[in-house]
């Protein structure tokens, strides 16, 4: 099956075909999401929190995500490999994205970049696309804009959003994600716009859906918000082995004969 490229999406928008997007930030889970076919791999700066640890994208640095996103690309064999662009890479000018972006392009397979904004983003977007880089956009809850609007909260303001849709897709993005709005707005927007919307917290009315993929798996356990489905408990089955593993080497049940060299 040839690699998934952003034609793809807007074929499948207009086929009606759901896109799956998952969150990836190492070799060894990449290989098997590529393998489950997840249409794209996003190494998202959610990174920051699910593999460093702080409670907000904001720290994550340009280089860190080269880092992981040259290792989900060399495992991904067919979905498309989506890098964000993190907190004051790209927000400074066009010229600072078109660099930030660029190093994602030459120094890693991915093959598109993702990044944060509505409007305010909509001048850089058109650059980035006129440099041919191919952009995601993100509207609604926008992580990095955490200081400003004081939490993690659902965005309502149906007017906002909606402006901030359409100038994400006039610029010349190839895709939407769409996080923490409420289903009806996220309808309209997908029913308006001509690029596909990939929904977190947006209903089922996108023209696709993307997780974290830690919380999908029951790995991350600091919060749960209420979008998430746990496909398994992966958490639970880690402590289990490790408990487990612990004990045998306390008592000397492990290793036994078969697992050592005569
Ligand atoms: O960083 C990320 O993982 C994201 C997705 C949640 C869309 O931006
Ligand atoms: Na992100």
């Amino acid at each position: 099956e040839p690699p998934v490229t952003p034609p793809d999406f807007a074929r499948w928008k207009q086929q009606g075909r759901k896109i799956s997007v998952l969150t990836a930030y190492d070799y060894t889970t990449a290989l098997l999401l590529d393998q489950a076919e997840v249409d794209c791999l996003l190494v998202g700066d959610t990174l920051g929190m699910v593999v460093q640890g702080h409670s907000t994208t904001l720290r994550v640095t340009l280089d860190q995500m080269i880092y992981h996103v040259e290792m989900v690309a060399r495992a991904a064999k067919r979905a498309l490999v989506v890098a964000d662009m993190p907190f004051l890479s790209y927000q400074a000018s066009p010229e600072q994205a078109i660099l930030s972006a660029g190093r994602f392009l030459k120094e890693t397979e991915c093959r598109a970049v993702k990044l944060e904004g509505g409007r305010r983003s909509a001048a850089t977007i058109r650059a980035l696309v006129e440099a041919d880089i191919p952009i995601m956009g993100h509207v609604g809850l926008t992580p990095q804009s955490i200081r400003r609007l004081g939490g993690f909260k659902v965005q309502r303001n149906a007017d906002e959003i909606l402006a901030d849709a359409h100038a994400v897709a006039e610029a010349g993005a190839f895709a939407l994600v769409l996080e923490c709005i409420p289903s009806d707005v996220a309808a309209r927007v997908t029913a308006e716009i001509s690029i596909p919307t990939i929904g977190i917290g947006a209903g089922a009315g996108c023209d696709g859906q993307v997780l974290v993929t830690p919380d999908l798996l029951g790995l991350f356990e600091g919060f749960r918000p209420r979008f998430v489905r746990r496909y398994a408990e992966l958490g639970d089955e880690i402590r289990k082995a490790a408990t487990q593993y612990v004990a045998d080497v306390g008592s000397g049940a492990f290793p036994n004969a078969q697992e050592s060299f005569q």
